[in-house]
């Protein structure tokens, strides 16, 4: 059995990766642009991190590392100073230690100043004058980088926890070290994208040394495909069950690595070379739905920390109406049969930790496992009335073969018939999508048609009527080519009546004679992306290619 060595099994983020290496190498070359990496919780900020620094190893670089997530100001003074003068050593090759004073007595002649400035502050920190260590910490990156010749990059992992050492103006100290700071890269993480916006533009918004904001997202479907197979290394899992599993999951590493660590075990169990469905769903009822699983437990601990006592029942009834698929305030309204101010005051608190997003007047949860654990697995678990051993597992296994089944069936639909059902749930509501707003018109008579061209070549349409006059969507999965557009708007021209809205669904884009030309005749243009997004928004599988 070839179980997932978590250590080493990085996977994707080549983009991001590249961005943050070459912002390292700018630093060499006297070059500094700062990085914010903002992305929700477990989607994989620190891996990445770890992953840089590791890659970058052997450069003449020194990074310090820093994770403040529940930390003290003890801990990052001590951490702080220790991984500095660790780091140091580590790269000249000298003596390493765990002890801060033997760190310091080792590279006290190489780095007179550096140690004595560590001294100082250990010494402020053991008086508990914090603010006044703060400050020279934050004037230690210099001195280090004076004495040393070298550059340093220093990785603040949950930068905003700085904000919980109550020191007065905390960042704007920060920011005013960095400006000045020429050799010193600082690249920040954090979970919590609204206040590290809120402190970027507000504490860190710098006139030298200003960050740039690259946003973490979950694994695109072709990444979470790829992690699949690379954690299950050679044994085999049909196409379809890979799909699933990327869809299921919603491409977050954490869950897929989880759970292909469990269907290897499963595997190995069963004697089995081939993953069947089975062992799926199997898997998924060790991870999801036993209480004791890890994701299942995972998820129980991210409810209890959503919960204050006093409103934990609002909460988790709010949760629920909106897994089970209530959008809108409305909907929440009616089926809750709560106050209009309980239920927009929950969910500004959902919002605000993360757990829930909103599209123009539409709320969702964001972690679409989560979402259907909160659905078929605790919503359950709380209503269970009759507890005859083994029954609401046998309701669960039933559920999800069933929703394995639907997949398949939804995957082997046509793009047409998906975008025409997608359509089918318009329901003159706004939208942004990547960056543009869109309102979706509700529609009657949705048909799906062939547009032919002039040229001979046939594209797959559909055509619906609303209030606001004809809509047409063109679709094409390959990329949309100049000539391929030229003979799409001759033939939206010879309609009678004209479409009062043209769209054009390119699952692998348009080329940027195409795109302009589209844009100039007011088309609108939807990629995989934007479609998937709106497939999510309406809690419909997303396109498989
Ligand atoms: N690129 C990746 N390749 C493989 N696994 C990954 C990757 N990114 C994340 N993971 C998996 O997801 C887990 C959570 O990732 P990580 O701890 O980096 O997330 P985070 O964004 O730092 O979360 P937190 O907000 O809790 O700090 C990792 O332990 C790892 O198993
Ligand atoms: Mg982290």
């Amino acid at each position: 059995m070839n179980l997932i060595d978590f250590d080493h099994n990085f996977f994707g983020r080549r983009g991001v990766l590249e961005v943050l290496k070459k912002r390292v190498m700018g630093l060499k070359e006297g070059y500094r642009q700062n990085v914010a990496l903002l992305g929700n919780r477990y989607v994989g900020k620190t891996a990445l991190l770890q992953r840089l620094m590791s890659q970058m190893e052997e450069l003449e670089v020194f990074f310090l590392y820093l994770d403040l997530e529940a930390r003290d100001f003890d801990y990052f003074a001590v951490q702080f100073t220790k991984s500095l003068l660790y780091n140091f050593l580590k790269q000249e090759n000298l003596p390493l230690q765990e002890d801060l004073k033997l760190l310091c007595a080792e590279a006290k002649d190489l780095l007179p100043r550096t140690v004595f400035l560590v001294q100082a502050i250990e010494e402020l920190t053991a008086q508990g004058k914090v603010v006044e260590a703060y400050h020279m910490i934050l004037s230690l990156p210099e001195v280090f980088t004076q004495e040393t010749g070298r550059s340093l990059v220093l990785v603040l992992d949950e930068f905003g926890a700085l904000e919980n050492f109550d020191i007065p103006d905390v960042f704007a100290q920060l920011g005013q070290r960095i400006m000045t700071q020429k050799n010193c890269l600082y690249i920040v993480s954090s979970s919590s994208p609204q206040q590290a916006q809120t402190i970027l533009s507000e504490k860190l918004s710098l006139l030298f040394g200003n960050f740039e904001v690259i946003s973490l997202e979950p694994f695109n479907f072709l990444e979470a495909q790829g992690l699949i197979d690379h954690n299950l290394n050679g044994v085999k899992l049909g196409l379809y069950l890979k799909n699933f599993i990327a869809d299921f999951t919603g491409g977050h590493p954490l869950y897929i690595n989880l759970l292909c660590q469990e269907l290897i075990y499963l595997s190995g169990v069963y004697a089995q070379k081939e993953i069947y469905a089975p062992i799926v769903i199997a898997a998924i009822e060790n991870v999801i739905f036993n209480p004791w699983g890890v994701i299942s437990r995972h998820f129980e601990l991210q409810i209890n920390s959503l919960t204050r006592p006093k409103c934990a029942g609002t909460t988790v009834t709010l949760l629920g109406a909106l897994a089970q698929g209530k959008h809108k305030i409305s909907d929440l309204l009616e089926s809750l049969k709560l106050k209009n101010s309980q239920v927009v005051s929950r969910i500004n608190a959902l919002q605000e930790a993360n757990i829930v997003e909103r599209n123009g007047n539409y709320y969702h949860i964001k972690d679409k496992l989560f979402s259907y654990w909160i659905k078929y697995v605790y919503q359950r678990r709380l209503r269970a009335i009759d507890l005859e051993a083994g029954r609401s597992r046998k309701q669960f296994k039933e559920e999800i073969n069933r929703a394995l089944n639907d997949f398949g069936l939804v995957a082997r639909k046509d793009l047409s018939s998906r975008v025409a059902d997608l359509m089918q749930k318009f329901d003159n509501e706004s939208f942004v999508l990547c960056g543009r707003r869109y309102k979706l018109t509700s529609f009657r008579d949705i048909k799906i048609l062939k547009l032919r061209t002039g040229t001979g070549n046939y594209f797959d349409a559909v055509s619906a009527a609303s209030q606001e006059g004809d809509w047409l969507v063109v679709l094409k999965k390959d990329p949309v080519h100049d000539n391929d557009l030229s003979g799409i708007l001759e033939e939206i021209k010879k309609l009678d009546p004209r479409p009062s809205r043209s769209i054009i669904v390119s699952l692998s884009g348009l080329d940027e004679n195409a795109k302009v030309r589209a844009l100039q005749e007011k088309l609108w243009i939807w990629d995989e992306d934007q479609l998937n997004s709106l497939m999510h928004l309406f809690d419909e599988p997303i396109i498989v290619r």
